[in-house]
């Protein structure tokens, strides 16, 4: 009967080792340590830059089949989701592992609309940020302060610490975010109103100008709580290994949401989206796409909002998203911008570099279009993608801190470096070699 281990032999030795395969098809790197070619070995690693095929948990909360273009939250597929729920019950199955009945949802609701104010101080501190900071560094700064505000977040085993911290944070996400973007229009800052949905509320904090109460627009109020269902959890991408990484070391959770939205904000990640508004602008029209398509089968370009590590396929989200941007156009009026996203498309799924490539649109493909239309300036792009990942953040840290195979996250490397050297005096050193220059140029 076939056994489901691994043989490996040790050509070095000759020696065989068996590892078993286990769930989900990995290997323990750990048992690769016991293949040494003597007492005094170390042990084989496995090297891995980039983690392309290391799994460093094991999860309940997202599955991802890239093959095949699924994705699911605690099971449910996102387009049953993005269908029928609404962001806060979609927080809720991702953080508690089930869809909650009538009576949950509305305590859950209440529970966190108790924690959409902050802190006057809190205020003030954003007051401090110049009129022209970028609001996902604000949003960065400002998170990590709240850890100062909350010492007793630093109960990381107290289950309820925890779940106040969680609806603490999912409750105030959206407040810093209008906040900041409110700031760096030089508006002055909105405070929640809780009569209002979670992203009705949201946009009355960005939006309401002079009139006593925002009415939230239903349609868009509706896109955007979509949105944000789409972008509650995606496994272990960049933000949400940060979240684990720097929370392992058992910092209160402020602060490794912190470290997670500074994950977000490169532009291999949250900021994607913007650069594919950048992309569309700069082709400018549907009749240059051919010509644009030419550049980056040349290999001079890439074409943003295309390809994933994980999906070979259409990412499940870009198509609930492309659907979704002609329901805002009714309202805000067509962006001109998506005819060249379509033309884009439509050759990218013909074209034999990109089929064989195995290259489909991503989320990022069709959201830029969408917040443009909406009013949002590029900068707000990655913080409305870390407001909803804030309940995929709080779930898997939480998984995380109760995981007892879980230790502080500390990878090995390969040393590449200078073996042992002696100290000299600065007087004795020898003036540098250009080869020194160069290197020492690096940073
Ligand atoms: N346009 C043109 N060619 C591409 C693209 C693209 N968008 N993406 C990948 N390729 C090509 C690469 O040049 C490479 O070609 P080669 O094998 O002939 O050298 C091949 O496809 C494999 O690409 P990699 O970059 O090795 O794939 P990887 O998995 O490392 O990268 C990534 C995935 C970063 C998403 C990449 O596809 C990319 O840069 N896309 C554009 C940026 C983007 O849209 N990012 C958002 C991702 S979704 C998210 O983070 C929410």
């Amino acid at each position: 009967m076939a056994k489901n281990t691994l043989t490996v032999t040790d050509n070095r030795t000759g020696k065989q080792y068996e590892i078993p395969i286990e769930e989900g098809g990995a290997i323990r790197a750990v048992r690769l340590r016991d293949i040494k070619t003597g007492p005094d070995d170390f042990g084989l690693m496995s090297y891995d830059p980039a983690f392309t095929n290391t799994a460093s948990c094991r999860s309940k909360v997202t599955y991802i089949d890239g093959e095949k273009g699924i994705l699911r939250y605690r099971g449910y597929p996102i387009e049953e989701l993005a269908e029928h729920s609404n962001y806060l019950e979609v927080a809720y199955l991702v953080v508690k592992g089930e869809l909650p009945n009538e009576q949950h949802f509305r305590a859950w609701e209440e529970n966190i609309k108790t924690h959409t104010m902050v802190h006057e101080n809190l205020k003030a501190f954003m007051q401090g940020f110049r009129y022209d900071a970028h609001p996902m560094g604000m949003l960065v700064g400002t998170i990590g302060a709240m850890s100062t505000f909350y010492p007793d977040a630093k109960e990381i085993m107290n289950l309820e610490s925890r779940r106040l911290q969680t609806r603490r944070l999912i409750g105030k996400l959206p407040t810093l975010a209008a906040w900041a973007y409110r700031h760096t229009r030089g508006l002055p800052y909105v405070y929640p109103d809780n009569e209002l949905s979670y992203t009705g509320n949201f946009l009355s904090m960005l939006f309401k100008m002079t009139e006593l109460r925002y009415k939230p627009n239903p349609t868009l109020e509706r896109a955007l709580d979509i949105l944000f269902i789409l972008h509650a959890d995606h496994e272990q991408n960049c933000s949400t290994n940060a979240m684990r990484s720097v929370g392992s070391s058992q910092v209160d959770a402020y602060s490794a949401v912190a470290a997670a939205t500074a994950a977000l904000y490169g532009p291999l990640h949250g900021g994607a989206n913007e650069a594919v508004i950048r992309m569309l602008a700069e082709i400018g029209s549907v009749k240059r796409v051919p010509e644009f398509i030419k550049s980056v089968k040349a290999g001079e370009r890439k074409m943003m909002g295309f390809g994933h590590r994980v999906y070979k396929s259409y990412d499940p989200r870009a198509k609930i998203v492309k659907r979704l941007a002609y329901e805002v156009f009714e309202v805000t009026g067509r962006n001109p911008l998506i005819d060249i996203s379509l033309e884009l498309e439509k050759i990218g799924l013909e074209d034999d570099y990109f089929v064989s490539h195995r290259l489909y649109p991503n989320v990022d493909f069709y959201t830029g279009i969408i917040y443009q239309a909406m009013g949002f300036p590029m900068t707000m792009f990655p913080v409305l993608f870390a407001i909803p990942r804030t309940s995929g953040w709080m779930a898997q840290w939480a998984e995380m801190v109760r995981d007892p195979e879980q230790k502080i996250a500390r990878p090995r490397q390969i040393y590449i470096g200078e073996n042992i050297r002696q100290w000299t005096p600065i007087e004795k050193r020898p003036a540098p070699t250009m080869r020194e220059d160069a290197v020492s140029d690096q940073i």
